[in-house]
């Protein structure tokens, strides 16, 4: 890959997005990239957690390639948003967490990239912001929709429509990212947040976020179906027989057998 770089060490898997000379922006080449790194890392018995972040200290991802999309007509920038649209729902189905490191920007499309994960922890110099309506256009990697179910509609209403930056003390504030720490802390922090969901079974993790991610839009009657089946149905692993076994011979779970 060209842009991308991929790291795995001790069931972690890391995508650095490298495009340091266009502050990460994304191209569709990078687009196509970012979505292959992660249905690769899904497929990877090695990993069980997946870290997204962007190389340097400046940018996690400064958006979409606005040069590329400088000629696009109406029907390439259809296909755009298209594979856009994919790769962060490739994210967001992975049945691996995915943890958004942001280390920098997170502008438009690279705000939405971090939308699409399960978890966003940023650095104290992380800026967030979807400034599509500057440039005359509007998110369209799911900022429209993510945004407003992470930090309701009033906030939401307010980033997209001003596009104005807030800094990361903000996005703490209303919710937009779970913690913030000094830039030389983020790595550390992403291992350590990482560590504390490896150690728990990860069919039990990837069926709680599929129970999340799919109950959200629905009726309450039937997420909590969703629920009931997907509890039942960890009663018929090994690994519900090794966590209940270990809790009562009092001994730590090894569910990496
Ligand atoms: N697309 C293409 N190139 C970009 C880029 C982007 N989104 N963001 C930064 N770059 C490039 C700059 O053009 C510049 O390259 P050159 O030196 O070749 O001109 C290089 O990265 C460094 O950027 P700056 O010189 O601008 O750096 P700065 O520190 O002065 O400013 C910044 C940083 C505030 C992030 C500024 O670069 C900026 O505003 N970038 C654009 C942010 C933006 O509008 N993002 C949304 C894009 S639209 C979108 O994402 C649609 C969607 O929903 C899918």
């Amino acid at each position: 890959m060209k842009y991308i770089k991929i790291e795995v060490k001790n069931r972690i898997g890391t995508i650095i997005i490298n495009r340091p000379e266009a502050l990460n922006a994304m191209s569709r080449t990078l687009v196509g990239e970012l979505k292959d790194a992660t249905e690769n890392l899904i497929k990877d018995s090695d990993v069980n957690i997946i870290l997204i972040t962007g190389s340097g200290e400046k940018a996690f991802v400064a958006g979409a390639d606005i040069k590329a999309m400088q000629k696009m007509s109406g029907r390439q920038a259809l296909e755009f948003s298209r594979e856009g649209q994919e790769m962060t729902m490739v994210i967001e189905e992975s049945p691996k967490p995915v943890i958004a490191v942001i280390n920098g920007f997170a502008l438009g499309g690279g705000c939405e990239i971090a939308l699409a994960c399960d978890i966003r922890i940023a650095s104290q110099n992380a800026k967030f912001s979807q400034p599509e309506v500057a440039l005359g256009i509007i998110p369209g990697w799911g900022g429209t929709q993510r945004l407003p179910r992470l930090i309701g509609k009033g906030y939401a209403i307010e980033m997209i429509a001003s596009g104005e930056m807030i800094n990361a003390d903000e996005a703490l504030r209303i919710g937009l990212v779970n913690h913030v720490v000094p830039q030389s802390e983020l790595m550390g922090k992403a291992y350590l947040l990482a560590q504390s969901i490896l150690k728990n079974g990860p069919n039990a993790v990837a069926a709680a976020l599929k129970c999340i991610h799919t109950g959200y839009d629905k009726s309450l009657e039937s997420s909590l179906d969703i629920e009931l089946n997907a509890f039942a149905e960890l009663f018929e692993t090994e690994e519900q027989r090794e966590g209940t076994a270990a809790f009562v011979e009092k001994r730590k779970p090894n569910f990496n057998k």
